[in-house]
């Protein structure tokens, strides 16, 4: 049989020691909480080793006049003593002036007295006179009130004529209700007996604290085993989305690779976005079909006067870089038109820009935008990784080398390289990677920013940079076939995405 649960095995002895009962009086004999109780009532029940028994019962709640009654006392009690302060006898008027309440409250004191025989009326001179004819000093009515008010009596528990007291009270307006409560019954099946009867009392541990590892006292202690096995029920606290979490597990790569991170934002006049990486201006990539571009609400503000000149003049002939440059008519107004960043180039170069640093380790993971027809692969929102080195001495082995460390640390050990193009660089690689179960898949393009990008800036040291969609990995890891899905937060879906893979 399966080991029984600490307090499994409290709740039988206690059952066995003190017999079965209520679960209120059960769980209280037994030490536990109603809560604990609960659970291991449930636990015992499914095990056969206990019977339970539901059984309706009614709690009377004292009402607000039942409260006044406990405290002032019935109102045809107040009435016969304010009758008798006045000297026994009275007229009607002069009692209500006497009492002292609303008019209801007189008749009902006034009816109720005469019906329990306190008072009687008699005429004298044609006028009607109330006189105090006996008095009952037992108060039954407000004791019971009471009892039941500060035991919380079930109506059950209560002789026949405290019922019928109860049943005469709770006709009144505002005294009483009787509600209907199911108590639950507990005892001990025949199993559960000789189970009960096999418990020894052992002290059992279940919590390894330090302080019992530090002074080596575990040794002693027995330790309660886990059924690991049992079945539990599923629970969905809040977590967060995929998709952040796999930015934090980007970032922490980045990290402890030694990398800080970068931002910046995500609306980019067309000169960061494209100028500045030396993308000329009729390059098909600033196509309204692959590029989301903003109205011009203000004046961007692009760069030094001096930085701007220089990065038309690398596009136009080259500008002493050494390059011949695109050879064509550079206009301002391109440069200047807004757009949602198509890649966090933009805020790679523009870093670059403003430090200038001969070396940098820097990263971003942020939001890029793509003018895309969406599908089972492409989104028109999404995330990219982008990293940069600035190192004196950089070659593109070590970027292949870099990017393999990387994507090790995310768990990607196969990664191939082959040559490609990118305005920016020169030489440019492209890499794919193998996933389990999953296949080769895209990664990401890098290359060394060529010197067209770099001079103007005033960079003069190689520049490894490299960038990639993040969604992928993650649809990767999570075994997605449509990228979509990832954002469809599908709550159902949300729920069974497992935190660790
Ligand atoms: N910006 C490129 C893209 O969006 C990736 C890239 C970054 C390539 C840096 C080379 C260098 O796909």
């Amino acid at each position: 049989m399966r080991p029984l649960h600490k307090l499994e095995r409290r709740l039988l002895v206690s059952l066995a020691r003190n017999g079965g009962g209520f679960l209120e009086d059960v769980t209280s004999r037994a030490n536990m909480s109603i809560d604990q109780a609960r659970r291991t009532v449930e636990w015992l029940r499914s095990k056969g080793m206990i019977k339970i028994e539901t059984i309706t019962r009614h709690r009377i709640e004292v009402l607000n006049e039942g409260k006044r009654a406990i405290e002032h006392g019935l109102p045809e009690r107040r009435l016969v003593k304010v009758l008798g302060e006045i000297g026994g006898e009275a007229t009607i008027d002069e009692l209500v002036k006497a009492f002292d309440s609303t008019r209801q409250e007189f008749s009902a004191a006034f009816g109720h007295a005469r019906a329990k025989g306190w008072i009687d009326t008699f005429s004298k001179e044609g006028r009607t006179i109330v006189r105090v004819s006996a008095f009952d000093r037992n108060q039954v009515e407000e004791s019971l009130l009471r009892r039941v008010e500060e035991k919380g009596l079930l109506f059950e528990e209560l002789s026949e004529e405290e019922e019928k007291v109860i049943d005469e009270l709770s006709k009144r307006p505002n005294y009483l209700s009787k509600i209907g409560t199911k108590i639950i019954n507990i005892n001990l099946t025949e199993v559960g007996k000789s189970i009960a009867e096999t418990i020894k009392e052992v002290r059992e541990i279940d919590r390894l604290t330090p302080e019992l590892i530090m002074s080596g006292k575990w040794r002693e202690q027995k330790l309660r085993s886990l059924d690991v096995e049992a079945v539990a029920p599923a629970v969905y606290p809040g977590k967060k989305h995929p998709i952040q979490r796999f930015v934090d597990e980007v970032r922490g790569a980045f990290v402890s690779l030694g990398f800080e991170e970068i931002t910046g934002p995500i609306i980019q006049p067309s000169f960061w976005n494209f100028d500045a990486l030396f993308v000329p201006q009729d390059h098909p990539a600033r196509d309204m079909q692959d590029t989301f571009y903003l109205p011009k609400i203000r004046e961007p503000k692009l760069a030094s006067k001096d930085l701007v000149e220089r990065i038309s003049r690398v596009h136009m002939d080259g500008g002493g870089t050494g390059s011949k440059g695109w050879r064509y008519n550079w206009t301002l107004d391109e440069a200047k038109r807004l757009v949602l960043r198509t890649h966090t180039t933009a805020v790679t170069v523009k870093y670059l820009a403003d430090h200038k640093a001969s070396e940098a380790k820097v990263f971003s993971v942020d939001k890029v935008f793509r003018n895309e027809k969406l599908d089972t692969k492409h989104l028109a929102e999404l995330h990219q990784i982008e990293g940069i080195i600035v190192s004196k001495r950089a070659t593109l082995r070590d970027l292949m080398g870099v990017l393999s460390e990387f994507y090790k640390i995310l768990g990607l050990k196969k990664v191939k390289f082959w040559p490609t193009y990118f305005p920016y660089t020169e030489p440019s690689l492209q890499s794919i990677v193998h996933v389990k179960g999953f296949g080769w898949m895209e990664l990401c393009g890098m290359g060394i920013f060529r010197p067209e990008v770099t001079l103007p800036l005033g960079v003069k040291n190689p520049v490894l940079a490299w960038g990639g969609g993040l969604e992928r990995l993650v649809m990767a890891r999570l075994r997605i076939e449509d990228i979509r899905e990832l954002y469809e937060n599908d709550l159902g879906w949300l729920r069974r995405v497992p935190l660790c893979l």
